[in-house]
């Protein structure tokens, strides 16, 4: 039998990560953060001296990218050619970077084998763009998560002050928009619901309201 997965999509911020997680944690599935991965390509491509546009060349890089996600006490380490980047993937030049090669769709083939193989038994929670429309378009739940661009921007700022980055809410709130608007009108995988995914905003309901709700539309769907 094929594990059972749930998809949950979203712009950046819309808190999809952390539900995720939390959900992933209550079922006790697995969990991929498929941004991570095109953030880890993009710090690859980075250290390689390899352009965000020479698709080639980032085709390759991804069919062979070496990295490991390690189990941490609960939390996500990912290990990018023998070294920990769990934090440096996460900055706002390393995002906007993953969102350019994350656009082309040779590297989005390359990277899709990878994500399926993280579809074992008892089940997977998946978190990207794409991953009720294309990734696990058979997926028993689908989520899509969506907040304002500006409630977004702020739980961002306060990510990265919390993490000890140096930050501007009005560079954030920028980069969100030239974000949203590459993710959504690319040609290939954009961002936008699934036809037969559940919609929520995040804005006025909170984290910990969207948690309740996608842990009891996951119990009812089992
Ligand atoms: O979710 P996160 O901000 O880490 O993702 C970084 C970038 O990777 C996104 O802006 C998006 O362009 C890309 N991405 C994608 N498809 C996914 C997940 C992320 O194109 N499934």
């Amino acid at each position: 039998i094929t594990p059972p997965v749930i998809t949950i999509d979203g712009p950046s911020g819309s808190g999809k990560g952390t539900i995720a997680h939390r959900l992933a944690l209550a079922l006790g599935f697995h969990v991929l953060d498929s941004g991570a991965l095109y953030r880890l390509l993009a710090l690859a491509a980075q250290q390689h001296g390899i352009q965000t546009h020479n698709e080639a060349a980032l085709e390759v890089l991804a069919a062979h990218l070496d990295v490991q996600f390690q189990n941490n006490h609960g939390e996500a380490m990912l290990i990018l050619e023998g070294e920990d980047v769990t934090e440096s993937i996460r900055t706002e030049e390393i995002g906007a970077a993953a969102s350019k090669v994350a656009a082309l769709a040779r590297v989005r083939t390359a990277l899709l084998q990878r994500q399926h193989a993280f579809r074992e038994m008892p089940g997977l929670v998946a978190d990207g763009r794409d991953m009720g429309t294309v990734v696990f378009p058979d997926a028993c739940l689908k989520i899509f998560l969506t907040a304002s661009a500006d409630a977004r921007a702020e739980r961002r700022y306060k990510q990265l002050l919390e993490k000890g980055f140096d930050a501007s809410l009005a560079a954030i709130l920028d980069d969100i928009r030239a974000r949203d608007l590459r993710d959504s009108q690319r040609a290939v995988a954009p961002l936008k619901p699934a036809t037969d995914a559940i919609v929520l905003d995040s804005t006025a309901l909170g984290i910990e309201a969207v948690l309740q709700t996608v842990i009891a539309a996951a119990k009812q769907r089992r």
